[in-house]
This record gives C-alpha cells, structure tokens and sequence, in this order.
C-alpha cells in the first residue's frame, strides 16, 4: 500500500507505544506498574452505566445528529454556563467521539497548508502531529524556563501574519501547570492585538484542579475574544469515562457549524449509548467527581514526597490534572551496571521498564528531553511502590 506523507511524517503517540510495551510485558507474565497511560483509575459512576443500559434496551442505538442528541448538547451548553460563566447555547455545541477527536477536527476545518500553530512545551503529545496531519506548521514555544506556562511576551513574539491558532491546555498534560485568570487575561491582551489568531482552550482537566482558585478558561475571561475562541472538554477524565469516548467543544456557531459538516464526513456522531451516558454524567449527581479530586491531591502530595527522596530526580508540584513531569536530567548520561550509557530520555525509560517494571512516557514526547511523565492517577500504594522500585534502580547507575 502507498502511504500519504502526511502519515509517513506523523510519529505514532509515544505514550500509546509505552503502554503497548508495559501491556506485552504483563501478558507475559511480568509484573509491571504502569504509570504511563494518562487515565483514571475508578471506574465509571454506576449511574452512568446504568443510564447508558436503559438507552441501548429503549432503542438508542441509531444515528443521532452529527452534532450530538438535543438533550446532551442542551447538557452541556449548561455546563458550559454553569461551570464557565460562558454564554452557550446547544445550537453553539458540538458533541464527538473524545476530545481528541474534537481538536483534530477543528484544526482540519480551519488550517490551510503553511499555517502556523503556537503550542507552548511542554505539550500533550497529540498537538504537533495533529497540527502537521492538517497542513499546518507547529510553532512550538519552549516555556520551561518560565513558569512552564507561554508568557505574554513570548506570545507576541511568536506569532506571525500566519498565526491560525495558540493551543493553551490548563491543567496542563504533562507539566499540570494552571492558568490563572490573570494570566490569561495577559494573553488576551496580546491576542487583542492579533485579530488572526484562534484560541483553542484545552480544558479537558478542568475537574482535576488542585490550586483552590475556580478555574479559569479564555473564553469566560475575556468575553470580547469569544468569537474565535473554541472551549474544548469532555467526560473522560472528569467522570473516568475515557473509553465511553465522549468529548464536546463550543464556540462561534459558525465555526462549530463547519466543524459538524467535516465530521458528518467522516465519523458522524458519537456513539449513541455513550452520549446517553455522557447526560447522565453532565446532569446527575457529581460527588465523586469532587471526591476524586481529593483523591488525586492526596496521592499528588506523596507521589512527590517520594520523587524528592530519589536522588537525580526533581519534582515540582502539578496544580492540576494528574501527571509529575519529573526532571531525570541528572541521570541522563549515567551508566547502567553493564556498563553502557543512558543517553536519552527514552532510553532512561526504557532502562526503568526493563529493570524497575516501572512505565513513565519520555520527557520528549511532550517537547521535553530531560523529564519523564508519571501519571498519578493509580492507587496510593501501586504508584508508591513503582517510586520506591525506580529508586532502586536509579542507585544502581554510575
Ligand atoms: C490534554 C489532553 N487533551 C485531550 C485528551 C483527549 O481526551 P479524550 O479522551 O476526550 O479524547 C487528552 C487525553 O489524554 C489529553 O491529555
């Protein structure tokens, strides 16, 4: 088969292929803490699956809109003014099969080839590639040396009559960096002067926030930039829903119009059981979510403690989603008891798997060499004792 250039050109998601090898070594029979793919550990709320059976037994199971049933959309243009003070109606929403897919399709619907797309490092793996698949150039801005968060300046600086978009994702996969509202508002400030430039709001770790500040979004923050901002969210992580592959985004009406017509061309709805459950996890009770919150804050505040203790290794504190960037920069370049060199992050990964049976996604997977990603959202005890394992196996280098 001949293969497109696009294709041959995009790298299969480092994270996706971590978890393919942690997942061969367990079928063979070795133990392996997997702390590599990014997903909730607790399982889907039983009311969730219980709306999502009655639907399937009372005949959902047929198309729906491409856009998503009436009464999600209602749900979630809801919650976007509930939780986002954003003015949304249902007619502004469009529901897809996950956020991913949601991001993929507003870049093909709005790139021509040669337009750029500021992405500040680190970033969720999936942007770059995404980005390039749809023609358009990444502009990748190293923010970690300031506060891993892209600063005003470095904004302006980076963009260029090509500008399409500036992709922010707060809480921030890998680095769990958070933006505050004066800190978007800065942003805003510079796109003001930048009437070419979208903003795609990655929001997916909204409910998974640890600063104690309400969280913020660009959209709410500055209201006058609405009309090219696009606020992407979705069930996965809120509602430990990742496989019920249910994402939603709002913006101009337009846009989101342009949005369904490309996705009536390839994946039409989302799947009709999963957006029933989708509702019952927008309007039902939403206790767990505040639970697991708590949760995550408190295995966060171990996870550190024990990456501090590991010489080599540096831990700054997330204050969202459920992700240690850990800087291994130490012990790249150290040798292994046979002798040889750790020369990469992917090799330092590597290395950690094969001898700790610990999994953690490359640092440069998300646009940085010198860090590891660790996803916290596991028990207590698992993510403990995969430190505890890497420790050992770190003190064995040279
Ligand atoms: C930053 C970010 N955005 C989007 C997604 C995709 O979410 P979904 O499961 O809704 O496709 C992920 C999943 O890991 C993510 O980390």
């Amino acid at each position: 088969m001949h293969l497109s250039q696009r294709v041959l050109e995009a790298r299969t998601s480092g994270t996706i292929r971590l978890a393919e090898m942690a997942r061969e070594r367990t079928a063979a029979g070795v133990k392996v803490h997997d702390l590599a793919e990014g997903e909730p550990d607790f399982d889907t709320p039983r009311h969730i699956i219980e709306a999502a059976h009655r639907a399937a037994l009372s005949g959902q199971t047929r198309y729906t809109s491409v856009a998503g049933t009436q009464d999600l959309r209602e749900a979630v243009a809801e919650k976007f003014r509930r939780d986002n003070g954003l003015k949304c109606t249902a007619d502004a929403v469009i529901v897809g099969t996950g956020a991913k897919q949601l991001i993929f399709n507003a870049l093909l619907a709005s790139l021509n080839d040669g337009d750029e797309a500021i992405i500040p490092a680190p970033y969720w793996v999936s942007y770059p590639d995404m980005v390039m698949i749809a023609g358009g150039l990444p502009v990748v801005v190293d923010c970690s040396k300031i506060g891993l968060k892209i600063a005003p300046d470095a904004l302006s600086a980076a963009i260029t009559p090509r500008t399409r978009w500036l992709i922010l994702n707060s809480p921030c996969n890998p680095s769990g960096a958070v933006y505050s509202a004066d800190e978007l508002a800065a942003l805003a400030a510079v796109l003001r002067e930048a009437p070419n430039v979208a903003i795609m709001c990655d929001d997916i770790y909204e409910k998974i926030l640890f600063t104690g500040e309400p969280f913020a979004t660009m959209a709410e923050v500055a209201p006058d930039l609405a009309a090219r901002v696009l606020t992407v969210n979705g069930v996965s992580k809120s509602h430990a829903m990742t496989c019920w592959r249910i994402g939603f985004a709002t913006g101009p009406r337009d846009f989101i119009d342009a949005m369904a017509k490309l996705q009536g061309q390839s994946t039409t709805n989302a799947s009709s059981v999963s957006q029933a459950a989708a509702l019952a996890a927008l309007t039902g009770p939403q206790d767990q979510v505040e639970n697991w919150g708590r949760a995550y804050q408190s295995r966060r505040d171990k996870v550190i403690a024990a990456i501090r203790a590991i010489p080599g290794l540096e831990a700054r504190v997330p204050d969202g989603a459920f992700y240690v960037f850990i800087g291994c920069g130490a012990v790249i370049g150290m040798k292994k008891p046979d002798g040889t060199a750790i020369e990469t992050d992917v090799a330092l990964s590597e290395y950690l798997l094969e001898t700790a049976g610990v999994a953690l996604v490359p640092g440069s997977e998300f646009g940085s060499r010198r860090h590891l990603r660790l996803c916290f959202a596991k028990s207590g005890k698992e993510v403990l004792t995969a430190c505890a394992k890497m420790g050992e196996a770190l003190a064995a280098l040279s």
